[in-house]
């Protein structure tokens, strides 16, 4: 039996070479499953348009199940790679052939892959983005079980910006802060994965529809879409819901990307304030004392490699008019790649902050570099004079601090006329007073709220 799916009118064979560069079956054989459920569906609007008969769409309902046995316990894959495929898709197609008998020859009548890579595209991305978002959930809730744990321990932390000391923060509203990106990632995902169940591509066919009397709607219901899509000729070359994934996933590597970047740092002798159990690190082949922090510097270019590759997908479809073209083959290509990435760093973030211990060294040098001058600053605006005035006084006692060799303390809040101002790192946080801020009332409100949000966005997941 041939490999290929179309034949009669070439007089001779393809250039090995040619096919085999036009192969996609490495990039898209994890959307084998998705591929079977939309040839079941494909047999339920067929069965049900009575463009087949009940004995045959039997046979095609076994073999599928067959195929899918084969999925699971990885002989098809071993299978597939061994022949010579465009696609999953014309793979799943020659075994049903092989397992079906005459009816396996029907189970193509009135799809083209056309409408079936995009069905297929759109099962896999409501199963990723809920994979996803679960994922995501689960980091937001181990930062928050950390950050409660922080927070009871008040562990102190000098905040930067542009890398320079600003303002002495908690530790746990530094994890709190962190926690917040993953839920808004699994808000995306969510998103996404109720925009794949909308419209059902299936049934398009090449791109024009079909003169079969294929029943739309049942193929829609079996596959739990709310509805067929309206328009065969955008339905076969939209890729829209699938970039969307691209992107959550992409955005959901930047969110564990940025704090490994502060953890990598944290982990350095020079800093202190994190160390990394055995089990998440690694040492050198050469020098005998070093423990790198791999996973997170991983994680870091996981968001790198995710960005890069979604920006290639989307610059595949850019220039692609309506209708399938085949540069939407390598669109599919970078978004399954790029979904997986992203997802196993989030995954391998996931595994690794587990083994973060937060060792309390950086509470001691939370008031380092004059953190606590915003707050003396505030006091001297609060007893009513003005914010230019309170700077520059407070700029000329850290100027003379410096000069020195000590840091601000008492004799600088007296000095300025607020002898009750913050002068250390604690009294800095225990003065603020906003909604969010990092006084541990409003951390541990934010806490709960977030905690809340968690619970709410993971009963909402189907
Ligand atoms: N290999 C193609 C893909 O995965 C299948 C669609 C081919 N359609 C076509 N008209 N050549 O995107």
């Amino acid at each position: 039996m041939s490999s290929l799916q179309w034949g009669g009118r070439f007089a001779s064979a393809p250039d090995a070479a040619l096919l085999a560069f036009g192969s996609s079956l490495e990039d898209d054989l994890v959307l084998a499953p998705f591929d079977v459920r939309c040839s079941m569906a494909h047999v339920a609007a067929l069965a049900s348009g009575r463009v087949l008969r009940a004995h045959d769409a039997d046979a095609l309902r076994a073999a599928l199940e067959r195929v899918a046995g084969e999925i699971d316990d990885g002989s098809f894959a071993a299978w597939a790679l061994a022949g010579s495929f465009e696609d999953v898709h014309g793979a799943i197609d020659a075994r049903v052939r092989g397992y079906a008998g005459s009816a396996g020859e029907r189970l193509h009548a009135g799809r083209s892959r056309n409408d079936q890579v995009a069905t297929t595209l759109l099962l896999y991305a409501r199963d990723r983005a809920l994979r996803g978002a679960t994922l995501a959930l689960d980091v937001a809730a181990l930062l928050e079980d950390r950050a409660a744990e922080a927070l009871e321990r008040r562990t102190l932390l000098a905040a930067t910006t542009h890398w320079q000391p600003a303002q002495p923060v908690l530790l746990a509203f530094w994890l709190d802060a962190a926690a917040q990106p993953f839920v808004r990632a699994a808000e995306r995902f969510a998103r996404v994965a109720s925009d794949a169940a909308r419209f059902c591509p299936l049934g398009s066919a090449a791109l024009a529809g079909s003169s079969l009397p294929l029943d739309r709607a049942a193929a829609a219901r079996e596959l739990g879409f709310g509805a067929p899509s309206r328009n065969a000729l955008d339905s076969v070359g939209d890729r829209d819901v699938a970039l969307d994934l691209l992107h959550a996933a992409a955005r959901a590597a930047v969110a564990a990307s940025r704090p490994s970047e502060e953890l990598v740092i944290w982990a350095t002798p020079a800093f202190g304030y994190v160390r990394l159990d055995d089990a998440a690190s690694t040492g050198s082949s050469l020098m005998p004392q070093k423990r790198n922090p791999d996973p997170f510097e991983l994680v870091r270019a996981a968001g790198a490699r995710a960005i890069g590759i979604y920006a290639g997908a989307l610059a595949s479809v850019n220039g692609v008019a309506l209708s399938y073209h085949r540069d939407l083959q390598e669109a599919k290509a970078q978004i399954v790649a790029g979904t997986e990435a992203a997802l196993a760093a989030l995954e391998a973030f996931r595994r690794a902050f587990a083994h973060v211990q937060f060792t309390g060294a950086s509470s001691a040098r939370a008031g380092d570099g004059y953190t606590v001058a915003t707050d003396l600053a505030d006091a001297v605006i609060a007893s009513g004079r003005s914010a230019r005035e309170a700077h520059r006084l407070v700029g000329e006692r850290v100027l003379e601090a410096e000069t020195e060799g000590r840091p601000l303390d008492r004799r600088d809040a007296v000095a300025l006329g607020v002898p009750d101002a913050p002068v250390d790192a604690a009294e800095s946080v225990a003065a603020k007073r906003t909604a969010g801020s990092t006084h541990p009332d409003a951390v541990e409100a934010s806490i709960a709220a977030t905690r809340e949000a968690i619970r709410g966005l993971s009963e909402s997941l189907p």
